[in-house]
């Protein structure tokens, strides 16, 4: 089940943050997981459009869509290949009918196929220096069929 995430939410958001992003185990760890949580609660769920996916009452994955561009898209690792991510990418779409970007770290290549495999294109290749880790990404977009 989808449903936009509440300011209670917050904690919840979190866990799966943390739990899904130790996973991209390539990146430096540049704050602490409280500072991590804090950055949610203060500042992601306040600035973006976040939805969430509850599996058994439990927040288990979350999207979060700025204006043309999803910010953030995570599931916990107990929970992938479930179909979660799809839906959660899914409902960016819908949500986002005239399109948008999104990036994604080079060496995450389990993440660039899911995209890949949901009609997404690679449109940018960086070296990193733009980013906070300093780790080569690639910025994915996503448009309409055409009709
Ligand atoms: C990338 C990520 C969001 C994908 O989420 P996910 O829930 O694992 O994605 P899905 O389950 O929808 O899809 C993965 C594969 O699982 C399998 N799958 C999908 N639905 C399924 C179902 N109902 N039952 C069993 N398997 C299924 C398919 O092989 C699917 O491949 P597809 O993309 O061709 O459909 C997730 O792996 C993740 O959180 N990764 C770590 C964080 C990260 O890298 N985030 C992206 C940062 S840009």
């Amino acid at each position: 089940m989808l449903r936009r995430a509440r300011a209670e939410d917050a904690n919840a958001v979190a866990d799966v943050f943390v739990a899904s992003f130790a996973g991209l185990d390539f990146l430096p760890i540049l704050h602490t997981e409280a500072e991590t949580r804090g950055w949610i609660s203060a500042t992601l769920l306040p600035t973006h459009e976040v939805w969430v996916a509850e599996r058994d009452g439990q927040v288990v994955g979350f999207a979060a869509l700025g204006d043309a561009l999803l910010g953030h898209l995570y599931v916990r690792p107990d929970a992938q290949g479930r179909g979660i991510g799809g839906a959660l990418l899914a409902k960016a779409k819908e949500r986002r009918p005239a399109g948008f970007d999104l990036w994604v770290f080079q060496q995450n290549e389990g993440a660039r196929r899911f995209y890949e495999r949901h009609g997404l294109t690679c449109v940018e290749l960086t070296d990193g220096s733009g980013n906070e880790e300093r780790t080569p990404d690639a910025r994915y977009a996503w448009s309409p069929p055409r009709a």
